[in-house]
């Protein structure tokens, strides 16, 4: 029992090893735009079809909801990022504050988390680049489409997974620098979007504004509908900002620069989806844009305007790889701290000669290509959240534990109002993660008892914390 609660003390990145330390080179815009690159994506540009479906109008709601659960999840990794500025966030953050069995459960959770983002970006990069391929180049639709959509592979979803995978090897300070202008074309695109949809607006496209009801609930075709269940889904146009706080080594002054990046890339995304939300389903009925794989470009063919369509594609393909980069990016680093912590193989921490953990990253691409070739968006969006959500909880958890625990430590930033704040996240991942589909439910804790497993058998065993 003892070793199942041991926890960890904090090794912040200067004190590790020189072969496994990583450079401080990231300061506070590098962050936000990290942050805005990660948060702004596949979320907006093709969930925002399935939670049109789940909802109604009332996905401005499912927005509105998911937004508040983790702005005040992101006040708490801003809390904790800043006391424990050491690489691995919420995996991290449970070691030193709640013990090692629940920072394997939070680490293994982690790795559902980014790996099926990033397959779940790749595909949703591939809903707006594959029609493109089509009209230009005649490319097969059925080489963009995994089977249960009448498909055999998403290859498009695949390839730019590897390229990312090829632009992380070469080093993370030209992939940040890369990431800041590709933000640009993001906001510059919806904001295009906005411009263009809103003199299209028509009230009476929000009624009847909650169609579905509230709490999730079986709908006559079987498929789990309500606000609920659309903000269970949608929750995932909001994370990102998590990407940030596993920068935390390569951060210059991470006291200051953390809280900013977190809470400050948060709030500019929240206003841009209530801003987008409100312009589609205003401009269209919602059940025309339901479930495409690329609503928005949808949304300007419908309202007569075809070459606007072809531009929010253009930039969505240009765009969507930072997504997949930040998440690509956290998901080698959380990789690489279990590795030191002794929970996975010490050779797959190796950083290569540029600064680049080479060998997590050709494993990670290998796995995450296999769920983009082949599984529906939707699902791998609700599992992805699944693993997030517990995550938030930990974090959120950490923090109320350690207001009690040590109530004068230093915090560089305190959340205000903390346990109002805490409980709210708790609570409300608690409540989305209820109003995620059983399916995926089921699916999580499979993962989970596997991970178990794998903890028993080898993580306890190897697990370095006894050394320290
Ligand atoms: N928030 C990110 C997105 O929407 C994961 O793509």
């Amino acid at each position: 029992m003892n070793k199942l609660l041991r926890r960890k003390t904090v090794l912040t990145g200067d004190d590790q090893p020189h072969e496994h330390r990583m450079t401080r080179t990231l300061s506070w815009p590098h962050l936000v735009a990290l942050g805005v690159g990660a948060i702004v994506g596949t979320g907006i540009l093709t969930l925002i079809g399935v939670g049109a479906d789940r909802a109604g109008p009332s996905v401005l709601l499912s927005f509105a909801i998911a937004g508040v659960i983790c702005a005040c999840a992101a006040l708490a990794y801003a809390e904790m990022s800043t006391m424990i500025p050491a690489s691995g966030s919420a995996y991290t953050y449970s070691y030193v504050v709640l013990g090692e069995i629940f920072a394997w459960v939070i680490g293994w959770s982690l790795i559902l988390e980014y790996s099926l983002v990033v397959s779940t970006v790749a595909v949703g990069w591939s809903g707006y680049a594959a029609p493109l391929l089509h009209d230009w180049l005649g490319y097969p639709m059925n080489l963009a489409q995994g089977p249960h959509a009448g498909g055999i592979v998403n290859l498009p979803a695949i390839l730019i997974i590897w390229v990312v995978a090829g632009l992380l090897m070469l080093g993370t300070h030209e992939s940040a620098r890369l990431n800041a202008a590709l933000v640009v074309v993001k906001i510059v695109t919806l904001t295009l979007f906005v411009a263009v949809a809103l003199p299209h607006f028509d009230a009476a496209n929000f009624e009847p504004f909650m169609p579905f009801g509230f709490g999730k609930s079986v709908a006559p075709d079987g498929v789990e509908r309500g606000v609920m269940a659309a903000a269970a889904i949608i929750f995932f146009a909001f994370y990102g900002f998590d990407a940030i706080s596993t920068a935390a080594e390569e951060t210059k002054n991470p006291e200051r620069n953390l809280p900013i990046g977190i809470v400050g890339s948060m709030l500019v995304c929240t206003v841009i989806y209530m801003i987008v939300a409100a312009a589609a389903v205003g401009a269209l009925p919602f059940t025309r844009f339901a479930n495409s794989p690329e609503p928005l470009a949808l949304i300007m063919r419908e309202i007569q305007q075809p070459g606007i369509a072809k531009i929010v594609a253009a930039a969505a393909v240009i765009a969507l790889p930072t997504v997949v980069l930040a998440f690509f990016y956290g998901q080698s680093r959380i990789f690489l701290v279990m590795a030191r912590d002794g929970f996975l193989p010490q050779s797959l921490a190796r950083i290569s000669a540029r600064g680049t953990p080479v060998r997590i990253t050709i494993i990670t691409a290998a796995f995450v290509s296999i769920f983009a070739g082949l599984i529906p968006l939707d699902e791998i969006a609700a599992l992805a959240n699944s693993g997030t959500l517990a995550a938030f909880v930990a974090v959120a958890l950490c923090m109320l534990v350690m207001r009690r625990r040590a109530p004068d430590a230093a915090r560089p930033f305190r959340t205000p109002a903390a346990w109002v704040v805490g409980l709210i996240a708790i609570l409300g991942c608690c409540y989305l993660f209820l109003s995620l589909p059983q399916k995926t439910q089921l699916y999580f804790l499979i993962w989970n008892a596997f991970g178990l497993l794998v903890y028993f058998a080898y993580g306890m065993r190897k697990s370095l914390a006894e050394t320290r």
